[in-house]
């Protein structure tokens, strides 16, 4: 028997004029996980989001909500909860008139409704806040009050577009780890959609990479940000160097050595066999290179000027520029525990790890 996901989007595409908003996006999401879709403003988030919805039909493609083909079916007929980016409580409603809502529409009894909305407010912790107007509400409590509204019709999905991008900062990481929480313990699949890397890491068991319509990469959090897919993701998610090079050799288990402009070999992730030869791309980030403070000569090093020297509290990060190359700029980044080094200081830079890129 296939396997049936609770969400499944099956090669959909949606055009406005001859603009692909939506290029052939595939995306399955089994029982009980936290999927995130991440990338840039205009990419495509919400429009896939609100395929998912029904408040947009697909031109092309189809889409299944627990083996059932829902893709034509309005949105009151897909049992999903939605949490907007704005929100999108009724002003003019009580919070109590915002949730039943939902489930008057669904033709619930009054007692049944009665109890919903008290559950669904005690899971987000604002029991008793039942006659207030969204604007007797702090942001943070409204966003919670939106979360509810999604919870309260028992949805068999909820799928939320950027639901903590208007909060402040320390709101937004509060509320990060509540959200995991109950997800967590209701065990109720979450799509959730945002610009912000650092959610998409901290919250996801899956991150789909979009760009221009088109998905870049589907993995786990630590896949996408140690083995990313193309440049893209790379610098998408994080800071990354990228130095130009050519593959010297092909090693077993995925390895290779690339040579840099510079001549320096470095030994590095391959995405599979390529040509000795091909130009390619190393992706290396900040904190897999370090200092090397011992004086001993040994592979993987480059040798380099520290151009700009930045303390930024818990971590020191340097500009570099690399011997034999010197339009290079590339960054390291160190606990700022250590001996600091300054501009004009010769170094010798340990490359811990590095990851090859094709495009
Ligand atoms: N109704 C529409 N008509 C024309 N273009 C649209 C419409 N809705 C969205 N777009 C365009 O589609 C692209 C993707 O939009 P959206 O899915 O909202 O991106 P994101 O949520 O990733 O910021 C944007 O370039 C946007 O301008
Ligand atoms: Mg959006």
């Amino acid at each position: 028997m296939a396997e049936t996901f609770d969400i499944e989007l099956l090669n959909c595409s949606k055009r406005y004029g001859d603009i692909n908003i939506l290029d052939d996006v595939s995306i399955k999401i089994k029982t009980g996980e936290f999927i995130t879709v991440l990338g840039p403003s205009g990419c495509g988030k919400t429009t896939t989001l609100r395929v998912i919805g029904g408040f947009i039909i697909p031109d092309s493609g189809r889409v299944s909500i627990r083996g059932r083909e829902v893709t034509t079916l309005p949105p009151y007929r897909r049992n999903i909860g939605v949490v907007f980016q704005n929100y999108a409580l009724w002003p003019h409603m009580t919070v109590f008139e915002n949730l039943a809502f939902g489930l008057r529409i669904r033709k619930l009894p009054r007692e049944e409704i009665a109890r919903r909305v008290d559950r669904a407010l005690e899971m987000v912790q604002l029991t008793g806040l039942n006659d207030r107007y969204p604007r007797q509400l702090s942001g943070g409590q409204q966003q919670r009050v939106a979360m509810a509204r999604a919870l309260a019709i028992d949805p068999e999905v909820i799928i939320l577009d950027e639901p903590l991008s208007n909060l402040d900062r320390r709101l937004r990481e509060e509320l990060r780890i509540e959200l995991k929480g109950l997800q967590r313990s209701l065990g109720v699949t979450m799509l959730f959609v945002t610009h912000d890397q650092e959610e998409a890491l901290s919250m996801s068991d899956q991150v789909v990479v979009m760009k221009s319509g088109r998905i870049q990469q589907i993995a786990d959090p630590r896949t996408v940000y140690e083995r990313p897919a193309n440049s893209f993701v790379a610098g998408f998610l994080g800071s990354a160097n990228f130095l130009p090079g050519s593959v010297a050799e092909n090693r077993p288990a995925g390895k290779g050595v690339i040579k840099l402009a510079n001549g320096a070999l470095v030994s590095a992730t391959m995405p599979g066999t390529i040509e000795t030869g091909s130009n390619v791309k190393l992706v290396v980030r900040p904190e897999w290179m370090l200092i090397d403070r011992s004086g001993t000569a040994a592979g993987n090093q480059l040798q380099a000027t520290v151009s700009e020297t930045i303390y930024e509290g818990s971590v020191v990060r340097y500009g570099l520029k690399l011997d034999h190359d010197p339009s290079s700029l590339v960054f390291l980044q160190e606990r700022s525990s250590g001996d600091t080094f300054n501009p004009g200081d010769k170094v010798t830079v340990d490359v811990i790890s590095a990851v090859v890129t094709t495009e």
